[in-house]
């Protein structure tokens, strides 16, 4: 994360709002904002960096990087060929994903492919975002929402795959409902533009069942289910998700109250917290779903 946080406070004296209507609405109270010479490609190195450290590779052995963004640094090269030279990953091929905010599932869903059919050993896959430059600071329905930072895996291939399963889904035709046109760092007009009640519905009513369908299709019962990973868009849809399951809050992990929306980085950020405090142990099943812009959602069933 980058270190400068921006609280709901501050954000009362940019435009309309109040702590008040942004907590009880969203459930975030601050999310950190990148400096302006940090980019989607700076945090994503760090956050690699991190993930290699934990994995105890060294970069040569990373046969694949995915970085998934919807805020690359350049439309080409890619920031995964950016991340690539940083961190010396030399035998790897790299390349960026944009599924907005499901972008991590969908990369984790293809590295699990290409570790599946033997293509690859270890794939770093990245979720980094800077919002923060793409957010219209004057429109209060969408720039108290999103945040800026990197989270990251590696995926490597195991005789008992951890990745059980993935699903992933689309419906190009709410294109306009949550959407970023021509965006790159040095394009500077371009702005988020939703209609947050459009995609809220669409978000409560297709989560749940994305839930059921995975779990019914590797039979596994939901109480089987030791952790779910929701994407970090807002505390509302997220109880009403485990509302909707029957699934404790206490299941939950919810990191939006400081993070806000971080798009593609919000699960990996999401896992790494709970992993790094202890709550998620070797063994132990994860749920992770996600949906965003385009809009797509999907799942990733993972034992840890
Ligand atoms: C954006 C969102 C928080 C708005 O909450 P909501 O309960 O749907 O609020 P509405 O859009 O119905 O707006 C209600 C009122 O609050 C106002 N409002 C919007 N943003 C506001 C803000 N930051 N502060 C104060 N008032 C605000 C609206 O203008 C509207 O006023 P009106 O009734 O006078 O027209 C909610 O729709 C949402 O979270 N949607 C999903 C967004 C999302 O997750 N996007 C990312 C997907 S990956």
């Amino acid at each position: 994360m980058p270190e400068r946080i921006l609280t709901n406070a501050e954000l009362e004296k940019m435009v309309d709002t109040t702590d008040e209507w942004i907590t009880s609405r969203s459930g975030i109270s601050a999310r950190h904002i990148a400096a302006v010479d940090q980019t989607t490609a700076d945090m994503g190195s760090i956050a690699a960096q991190r993930a290699l450290e934990a994995a105890q590779l060294t970069p040569e052995k990373i046969d694949l990087i995915i970085v998934a963004t919807c805020t690359p640094d350049k439309l080409f090269p890619s920031t995964a060929c950016l991340i690539q030279a940083r961190l010396a990953c030399k035998n790897a091929a790299a390349f960026d994903l944009s599924a907005a905010c499901s972008g991590f599932i969908y990369a984790l869903s293809v590295a699990d492919q290409y570790i599946r059919a033997g293509n690859a050993q270890h794939i770093l896959v990245i979720g980094s975002e800077v919002l923060s430059r793409v957010t219209d600071w004057q429109d209060r329905g969408t720039c108290v929402l999103f945040g800026d930072g990197a989270g990251a895996v590696v995926v490597s291939a195991t005789p008992e795959p951890g990745i059980i399963a993935t699903r992933l889904h689309a419906m190009g035709e709410h294109a306009d409902i949550l959407s970023l046109d021509n965006a790159t760092l040095t394009h500077e007009t371009c702005k988020i533009k939703m209609q947050g009640r459009e995609v809220f519905k669409l978000a409560v009513n297709n989560f749940s069942d994305l839930i059921s369908d995975t779990l019914i299709a590797n039979q596994i019962k939901l109480s089987e289910l030791n952790w779910l990973i929701p994407h970090q868009a807002n505390m509302r849809i997220i109880e009403s998700l485990a509302n909707k399951l029957q699934l404790p809050l206490e299941q939950v992990i919810i990191t939006l109250q400081e993070q806000g929306n971080t798009s593609a980085a919000s699960i990996p950020l999401a896992l790494d917290a709970a992993v790094r405090d202890g709550r998620i142990k070797k063994g132990q099943l994860i749920l992770m779903a996600a949906f965003g812009g385009g809009i797509t959602w999907g799942s990733a069933l993972i034992r840890w």
